[in-house]
């Protein structure tokens, strides 16, 4: 497979470490997302949470779910596109997360939004799911597939626990064009730092047909999504109360939101790579 390897291929335990961690950060952080902003157009002057909610909605309308489904939620971060999935739809819904102190503070935003008794997190791997054949109506993984080492294998094992005719939609990093050699460390640095790495676009389709999904759509939505989104985030990482805590919370950190703000990478660097692109995939698992 094609599948661009950045200098750290992502390992799921070490992410679960950096999301326990970052777990600390995130509930102080406004919102409930861990993931960009989706702008319907370049001038509009929608706040970042409500443009990440914006994208919750977007992915949710495509997976075409209603009050009767399951839902399962690949790398659910710390609950809130799973639990705004579930209260706009009506559907029950799984999470799941390698990190357990993001599961904490998931399963507490289900409770304190009244719905516990149907949105559930628990902590596991995605690349071993542990659910039976055919146990879930959707799937959807937000902006979590780009820190898995294999992604044919994720989607291999989303499409074993889909029923037939049931819907994958998810986001990833990808290359829209041949990123230019004087970019390429930034690129690697936000990889590295981000446990990340990148695909072409055109890999998507052999992925799917590979893992048993039919490819339904892929669609470039770099445009309404990623600039914004780093200038928010390095202006978030930026202020002082979120160093601070950072540094009380864990000394020794030195991935994206590095302890000493000298050696913490600025996603501003990344908001004028426009060969640095964000897809959307929209697959099904074939009726029988
Ligand atoms: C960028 S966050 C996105 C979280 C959430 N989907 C959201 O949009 O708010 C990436 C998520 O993927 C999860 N993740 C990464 N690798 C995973 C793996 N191998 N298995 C399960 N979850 C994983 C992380 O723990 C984290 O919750």
């Amino acid at each position: 497979m094609s599948q661009k390897e950045s200098a750290l291929t992502p390992v799921p335990d070490e992410v679960g470490h950096h999301y326990d961690r970052l777990a600390v950060i995130a509930a102080t952080k406004p919102g409930d997302n861990l993931h960009v902003g989706y702008w319907d157009s370049p001038d509009s002057e929608v706040p970042a949470e409500e443009a990440t909610d914006r994208l919750t909605d977007v992915m949710a309308e495509k997976l075409k779910i209603g009050a009767d489904s399951h839902v399962l939620d690949v790398g659910c971060g710390i609950g809130g596109p799973g639990v705004r999935i579930a209260r706009l739809t009506g559907a029950q819904l799984t999470g799941i997360s390698v990190s357990q102190e993001q599961v904490k503070l998931a399963n507490s935003l289900a409770e304190s939004a009244g719905l516990a008794d149907r949105v559930v997190f628990q902590q596991a791997n995605a690349m071993e799911l542990p659910f039976p054949a055919q146990s879930f109506d959707a799937v959807i993984a937000l902006e979590s597939i780009l820190h898995m080492p294999d992604r044919g294998q994720v989607l291999a094992q989303i499409c074993r626990v889909l029923r037939p005719g049931g819907r994958l939609v998810l986001t990833d990093w990808f290359e829209r064009a041949p990123i230019p050699a004087a970019k390429q460390p930034t690129v690697d640095r936000f990889h590295s730092s981000f446990m990340s790495t990148m695909v072409q676009a055109e890999d998507y389709p052999p992925m799917l047909r590979r893992a048993g999904l039919w490819f339904e759509e892929i669609l470039d939505i770099s445009e309404q999504t990623l600039r914004k989104s780093f200038l928010w985030f390095s202006a978030h990482m930026n202020q002082a109360w979120f160093s601070a805590r950072m540094n009380q919370a864990q000394p020794d950190f030195e991935t994206t939101f590095g302890d000493k703000a000298a050696d913490r990478f600025d996603t501003a660097d990344m908001a004028d790579i426009p060969e640095f692109g964000y897809l959307m995939v929209v697959a099904k698992r074939p009726e029988e």
